[in-house]
């Protein structure tokens, strides 16, 4: 019998000590041994709880408890699960969480401190919820040079953008729905912000080029200001909007990463994961694209992959499992401004023609979104630019500006 520590009792921890209850044979059978709870860690009461006797307020119960090897931290943000994972650790237990906040912020000292001790430091319910993800790029994958990883890493933003795309839904309707169904964050802004899908994109870029990519270092916008009219224009287009996060090894060695709503063509695969799915494309040198796809957030897709990493852990009690990157200063990320996109701009005008006119001007080529049958798209201009540097688009935007043609929306093409 292996005796472990859960952190944490809301939608995570909950479907955790769920599963490891009502799976306790399917995982006896996958381990050859029991996996006790021994202690829960919650600063809230649960009296009618079946394992109420389990429950604790004081982490040195934890800590101190030399039969507990493997703890589990699914609290959420940093405070005080840094301190907490960083003593479980440091005393050589072996720590498993969903917390990507932590992980994109403090993963490279944290693995650092796991390395120093003999212990492991998991965190595959961090990325993509019940998908797995981490152990593929850290060890499926390996024999791979990776170039690209490409996603749709936020299941409340996708649910949302959903809702807006088929069903004509409000934002505000969409995002209370997705609070309702437990998919958003305590606080939502972490989501329809991108800050969410940052962190996310952060620790696979730490993952698969081998230093720590900071969240602070990556350009990051959310879906606030998507509004029903891009959504057209992307259909008139041929494609969605999705909020994807992405990160390029160029050749020159820069990580280009970015986290930001766009337009996808719809034979793309990433165009058709809808509602709360995530969809994760991994771009490998020998084994071309691979695509994961599957729930990304909720209580038991995401408990589950927290239950796979206990049980690896276990699995791993006298071993170290290879999971490791450096830390770094963030000067191999490409400044955003140097970053080659085509872009959709959509711009008020009282002249459509002459804007028209100045746009090709601008930028060359251009692919009009002609919704001129639409009464509500009287007064403006919709247009596709081919490829380059954000800083000659952001230079020709205002240009048009100044030309009283003004941008309302711009949105990158995702190359997908
Ligand atoms: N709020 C997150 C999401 C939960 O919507 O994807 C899973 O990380």
């Amino acid at each position: 019998m292996v005796s472990v520590a859960i952190m944490g009792h809301g939608v995570v921890g909950s479907g955790v000590s769920e599963i490891l209850t009502t799976h306790k044979n399917k995982l006896f059978n996958s381990l050859g041994e029991e996996i006790y709870i021994k202690y829960i860690l919650d600063l809230r009461d649960f009296p009618n709880h079946p394992l109420k006797d389990r429950f604790t307020k004081n982490f040195d119960d934890i800590l101190n408890d030399r039969e507990i090897r493997v703890v589990v931290e699914v609290m959420g943000g940093i405070h005080p699960a840094y301190e907490y994972v960083k003593a479980c650790l440091a005393s050589g237990k072996s720590v498993v969480t969903s917390n990507k906040e932590l992980v994109a912020t403090n993963g490279a000292e944290l693995l650092q401190i796991a390395k120093d001790n003999n212990a492991n430091f998991l965190f595959e319910a961090s990325v993509g919820g019940g998908i797995p993800i981490i152990r593929p790029i850290n060890q499926c994958l390996v024999a791979n040079n990776v170039s690209e990883i490409a996603g749709i890493l936020n299941g409340t933003t996708n649910f949302i953008l959903t809702k807006m795309i088929e069903d004509g839904m409000d934002f505000k309707d969409a995002l209370k729905l997705a609070q309702e169904l437990g998919y958003a964050e305590r606080n939502p802004e972490a989501d329809i912000e991108g800050h969410d899908a940052c962190r996310k994109i952060c620790i696979l870029a730490s993952l698969a080029f081998g230093k720590h990519i900071y969240p602070n270092a990556v350009l990051t916008q959310g879906i606030t200001n998507i509004t029903l009219k891009d959504v057209e224009y992307a259909r008139i287009w041929g494609g969605v909007i999705k909020l994807i996060g992405s990160v390029k090894k160029l050749p020159n060695k820069k990580i280009d990463i970015i986290v930001a709503p766009m337009f996808i063509p719809i034979k793309s695969q990433l165009a058709n994961i809808d509602d709360v799915f995530n969809g994760i494309m991994v771009r490998g040198d020998c084994t071309g694209d691979v695509v994961f796809y599957g729930k990304g957030a909720g209580k038991l897709p995401t408990a589950s992959a927290v239950v796979a990493d206990i049980v690896d852990s276990i699995k791993h009690l006298k071993t170290r499992k290879y999971l490791y990157w450096v830390d770094s200063d963030n000067s191999s990320v490409l400044d955003y401004k140097e970053s080659v996109t085509a872009m959709y701009i959509r711009a008020n005008t009282e002249d459509k023609d002459l804007a028209y006119n100045k746009a090709k001007e601008l930028f060359g080529d251009i692919h009009i979104l002609d919704n001129t049958g639409s009464e509500s798209q009287k007064g403006e201009i919709a247009f596709v630019i081919e490829p380059m540097k954000y800083a000659d688009i952001a230079a020709k935007i205002a240009v048009l500006e100044n030309e009283n043609i003004c941008v309302q929306s711009q949105i990158r093409i995702g190359d997908l």
